[in-house]
């Protein structure tokens, strides 16, 4: 059984002040909710923050992103090493806004996976087809070929210490959210060609939907089959819209599918 796990992206949002009241709301929020699993994925100066008031809690944090080498002269970046000495679980990886502003590929994200798993980190793995590519009908090609480029790199054994992340980048920001129908349609794409490379992997593999997820939509993408929780922006900046996606997870996780 996959246990539905809800992650904010607070992107590039926040500050010392606001940080400590949406965190202590969150917290608030979610103390009594033991099904699924919470993380907030914070901008790297505010790691020691979210270590500070979030251990010991039911949410854990990470980071948005890390770079693709160990260590060495690559000015303005940070390592994998970095973010787990703040107690990090999770990085976000292959973010749509890291591929077209920063230009980062399959292969970059590769590297970054394998990285962030062996300093002990989970890599939440974006894909996702822009929207041009989805009025061209290519979406499960885009998608298809982001999980094949990373799969072939990070192999097999490996990659069953990632989650998975569908996020329509037409869906981000716009709040136009992928209907419930096709997200999970590509959620199923990629569960069965997981499993054309082992079965068990697809099975226990969590794929989390991003795009325009709010309070009003969660539950009833929850519900679908292959949507294993979220990656949420925009509504994660609002403890009473983060906290009500947490609560729609946690009460559809464990229900018979
Ligand atoms: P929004 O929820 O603001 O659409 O952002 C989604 C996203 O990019 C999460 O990584």
């Amino acid at each position: 059984m996959r246990r539905k796990l809800v992650v904010a992206n607070w992107k590039m949002h926040g500050n010392l002040g606001r940080n400590k009241v949406l965190l202590n709301e969150i917290v608030d929020g979610v103390h009594e909710l033991q099904k699924a699993e919470f993380a907030v994925c914070v901008p790297h100066p505010y790691l020691f923050q979210a270590q500070q008031l979030l251990s010991g809690t039911n949410v854990a944090w990470g980071a948005q992103n890390v770079h693709q080498n160990e260590q060495g002269a690559y000015t303005g970046a940070v390592s994998a090493w970095m973010v787990a000495d703040f107690g990090c679980t999770y990085v976000i990886v292959g973010h749509s806004e890291r591929r077209g502003q920063f230009r980062e590929t399959n292969d970059n994200a590769a590297r970054s996976i394998k990285l962030a798993i062996k300093a002990g980190l989970t890599p939440i793995y974006c894909m996702g087809e822009t929207l041009d590519e989805y009025e061209a009908g290519v979406t499960e090609a885009v998608v298809a070929s982001q999980l094949d480029g990373v799969m072939n790199i990070v192999g097999i054994p490996l990659m069953s210490k990632v989650v998975c992340a569908y996020e329509p980048v037409w869906a981000i920001g716009t709040g136009k959210s992928a209907t419930p129908a096709q997200a999970q349609a590509v959620h199923e794409f990629i569960r069965e060609r997981l499993a054309k490379h082992d079965l068990d992997l697809a099975s226990r593999m969590r794929i989390l939907y991003g795009g325009s997820v709010k309070s009003i939509n969660a539950a009833q993408l929850f519900v679908k089959p292959d949507i294993d929780g979220a990656l949420v922006g925009g509504a994660s900046l609002i403890s009473q819209e983060f906290v009500a996606i947490c609560q729609a997870a946690d009460k559809v996780s464990g229900r018979k599918k």
